[in-house]
Protein backbone atom coordinates (compact mmCIF):
# COMPACT_ATOMS: atom_id res chain seq x y z
CA UNK A 1 0.00 0.00 0.00
CA UNK A 2 1.62 3.32 -0.51
CA UNK A 3 2.37 5.51 1.96
CA UNK A 4 0.94 9.28 1.91
CA UNK A 5 1.38 12.82 3.31
CA UNK A 6 -2.11 14.11 4.18
CA UNK A 7 -3.58 16.97 5.16
CA UNK A 8 -5.67 17.29 8.42
CA UNK A 9 -7.40 21.21 8.64
CA UNK A 10 -9.75 22.73 10.46
CA UNK A 11 -10.14 25.81 13.09
CA UNK A 12 -8.21 24.04 16.07
CA UNK A 13 -9.26 26.39 18.40
CA UNK A 14 -7.74 24.95 20.19
CA UNK A 15 -6.90 21.17 19.18
CA UNK A 16 -8.39 19.00 21.41
CA UNK A 17 -8.48 15.34 22.58
CA UNK A 18 -10.73 14.51 19.87
CA UNK A 19 -8.40 16.10 17.37
CA UNK A 20 -5.03 14.31 19.18
CA UNK A 21 -6.98 10.91 18.69
CA UNK A 22 -7.37 11.71 14.84
CA UNK A 23 -4.06 12.97 14.34
CA UNK A 24 -2.56 9.39 16.05
CA UNK A 25 -5.50 7.22 14.39
CA UNK A 26 -4.17 8.61 11.34
CA UNK A 27 -0.53 8.33 11.62
CA UNK A 28 -1.28 4.59 11.50
CA UNK A 29 -1.74 4.56 7.64
CA UNK A 30 -0.17 8.32 6.46
CA UNK A 31 3.43 8.77 6.41
CA UNK A 32 3.46 12.65 7.58
CA UNK A 33 0.55 14.65 8.44
CA UNK A 34 0.35 18.33 8.32
CA UNK A 35 -2.20 19.82 10.65
CA UNK A 36 -3.53 22.55 8.89
CA UNK A 37 -5.12 25.74 10.65
CA UNK A 38 -7.34 27.62 8.52
CA UNK A 39 -7.58 31.57 8.12
CA UNK A 40 -11.19 30.95 6.60
CA UNK A 41 -14.09 30.88 8.29
CA UNK A 42 -12.07 30.82 11.84
CA UNK A 43 -11.68 34.63 12.32
CA UNK A 44 -15.08 33.99 14.25
CA UNK A 45 -15.90 36.88 16.96
CA UNK A 46 -15.79 33.80 19.47
CA UNK A 47 -12.21 32.62 18.39
CA UNK A 48 -10.40 32.71 21.35
CA UNK A 49 -6.21 31.63 20.05
CA UNK A 50 -4.87 33.62 17.18
CA UNK A 51 -4.08 31.52 14.00
CA UNK A 52 -0.07 31.88 14.77
CA UNK A 53 -0.89 31.05 18.61
CA UNK A 54 -2.45 27.93 17.48
CA UNK A 55 0.00 26.69 14.76
CA UNK A 56 2.53 27.48 18.05
CA UNK A 57 0.54 25.05 20.09
CA UNK A 58 0.05 22.37 18.12
CA UNK A 59 4.11 21.84 17.00
CA UNK A 60 5.26 22.83 20.78
CA UNK A 61 2.61 19.20 21.43
CA UNK A 62 4.02 17.52 18.61
CA UNK A 63 7.32 18.86 19.13
CA UNK A 64 8.64 15.21 19.76
CA UNK A 65 6.87 13.75 16.54
CA UNK A 66 8.25 14.06 13.36
CA UNK A 67 5.62 12.94 11.04
CA UNK A 68 3.19 15.85 12.32
CA UNK A 69 3.66 19.25 11.11
CA UNK A 70 1.91 22.32 12.02
CA UNK A 71 1.22 24.62 9.52
CA UNK A 72 -1.57 27.85 8.46
CA UNK A 73 -3.00 28.40 5.28
CA UNK A 74 -4.82 31.04 3.81
CA UNK A 75 -7.88 30.84 0.73
CA UNK A 76 -8.72 26.89 -0.41
CA UNK A 77 -7.93 23.95 1.03
CA UNK A 78 -7.26 22.06 -2.39
CA UNK A 79 -4.81 24.86 -3.44
CA UNK A 80 -2.93 24.50 -0.30
CA UNK A 81 -2.82 20.51 -0.94
CA UNK A 82 -1.69 21.07 -4.53
CA UNK A 83 1.23 23.32 -3.07
CA UNK A 84 2.24 20.74 -0.67
CA UNK A 85 1.65 17.77 -3.01
CA UNK A 86 -0.79 16.28 -0.24
CA UNK A 87 -3.63 14.44 -1.87
CA UNK A 88 -5.29 12.77 1.27
CA UNK A 89 -7.13 15.35 3.62
CA UNK A 90 -8.62 13.91 7.14
CA UNK A 91 -11.62 15.34 8.69
CA UNK A 92 -13.04 13.74 11.67
CA UNK A 93 -16.45 13.23 11.25
CA UNK A 94 -18.80 13.53 14.66
CA UNK A 95 -21.79 13.11 14.39
CA UNK A 96 -25.08 12.95 11.23
CA UNK A 97 -25.29 16.67 11.95
CA UNK A 98 -21.21 17.02 10.18
CA UNK A 99 -22.36 14.52 8.08
CA UNK A 100 -24.05 16.96 4.81
CA UNK A 101 -21.39 19.91 5.39
CA UNK A 102 -18.48 17.42 5.27
CA UNK A 103 -19.82 15.60 2.53
CA UNK A 104 -20.37 18.65 0.77
CA UNK A 105 -16.91 19.91 1.23
CA UNK A 106 -15.54 16.39 0.34
CA UNK A 107 -17.04 16.62 -3.41
CA UNK A 108 -16.73 20.43 -3.75
CA UNK A 109 -13.02 19.45 -2.54
CA UNK A 110 -12.85 17.04 -5.14
CA UNK A 111 -14.41 19.09 -8.08
CA UNK A 112 -11.67 21.58 -7.54
CA UNK A 113 -8.80 19.40 -7.58
CA UNK A 114 -9.43 15.75 -8.88
CA UNK A 115 -6.37 14.03 -7.59
CA UNK A 116 -7.35 14.59 -3.73
CA UNK A 117 -9.46 12.39 -1.40
CA UNK A 118 -11.03 12.40 1.49
CA UNK A 119 -10.75 9.78 4.71
CA UNK A 120 -12.97 10.72 7.04
CA UNK A 121 -12.50 9.22 10.89
CA UNK A 122 -14.67 8.34 13.15
CA UNK A 123 -13.79 9.95 16.71
CA UNK A 124 -13.23 7.15 19.44
CA UNK A 125 -16.81 7.21 21.29
CA UNK A 126 -15.57 9.14 24.43
CA UNK A 127 -15.44 12.16 22.22
CA UNK A 128 -18.14 12.11 19.97
CA UNK A 129 -19.77 15.09 21.69
CA UNK A 130 -16.67 16.92 21.65
CA UNK A 131 -15.90 20.23 20.03
CA UNK A 132 -13.67 23.35 20.35
CA UNK A 133 -15.94 25.84 20.07
CA UNK A 134 -17.59 23.52 23.10
CA UNK A 135 -14.35 23.74 24.37
CA UNK A 136 -13.57 27.62 24.36
CA UNK A 137 -17.64 28.01 25.20
CA UNK A 138 -16.99 26.37 28.51
CA UNK A 139 -13.62 27.50 29.81
CA UNK A 140 -14.66 30.96 29.20
CA UNK A 141 -17.43 30.15 31.13
CA UNK A 142 -15.40 28.91 34.07
CA UNK A 143 -16.23 25.43 33.51
CA UNK A 144 -13.37 22.48 33.82
CA UNK A 145 -11.96 21.59 30.86
CA UNK A 146 -9.30 19.47 31.69
CA UNK A 147 -10.45 16.18 30.29
CA UNK A 148 -10.96 17.81 27.32
CA UNK A 149 -7.66 19.63 26.37
CA UNK A 150 -4.34 17.80 26.53
CA UNK A 151 -2.18 19.43 29.75
CA UNK A 152 0.20 22.16 27.71
CA UNK A 153 -2.96 23.25 26.05
CA UNK A 154 -5.54 23.44 29.23
CA UNK A 155 -1.82 25.49 30.59
CA UNK A 156 -2.34 27.97 27.49
CA UNK A 157 -6.17 27.60 27.63
CA UNK A 158 -5.87 28.93 31.09
CA UNK A 159 -2.89 31.63 31.07
CA UNK A 160 -5.17 33.25 28.08
CA UNK A 161 -8.16 33.49 29.97
CA UNK A 162 -6.16 34.85 32.72
CA UNK A 163 -4.98 37.72 30.15
CA UNK A 164 -1.46 35.92 30.33
CA UNK A 165 0.41 35.17 26.90
CA UNK A 166 -0.73 31.27 26.09
O1 LIG B 1 -12.61 22.98 12.05
P1 LIG B 1 -13.55 23.47 10.98
O2 LIG B 1 -13.91 24.92 11.21
O3 LIG B 1 -14.76 22.60 10.84
O4 LIG B 1 -12.75 23.38 9.58
C1 LIG B 1 -13.34 23.78 8.36
C2 LIG B 1 -12.26 23.93 7.26
C3 LIG B 1 -11.21 24.89 7.71
C4 LIG B 1 -11.65 22.58 6.98
C5 LIG B 1 -12.96 24.44 5.97
O5 LIG B 1 -13.71 25.58 6.25
C6 LIG B 1 -11.96 24.77 4.87
O6 LIG B 1 -11.43 23.89 4.23
N1 LIG B 1 -11.68 26.08 4.67
C7 LIG B 1 -10.74 26.53 3.70
C8 LIG B 1 -11.43 27.26 2.55
C9 LIG B 1 -11.94 26.28 1.54
O7 LIG B 1 -11.23 25.55 0.90
N2 LIG B 1 -13.29 26.30 1.40
C10 LIG B 1 -13.97 25.43 0.47
C11 LIG B 1 -14.22 24.06 1.10
S1 LIG B 1 -15.19 23.09 0.03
Amino acid sequence: MPRHLAIYPGSFDPITVGHQDIVRRSLAFVDRLIIAVAHVRTQRKDALFTIPERVELIRQHYADEPRVMAMEFEGLLVDFARQQDARLIIRGLRAVSDFEYEFQMALMNHELWPEVETVFLPPAKEYSYLSASLVRQVSMLGGNVSGFVSPDIFDALSAKLAGRPA
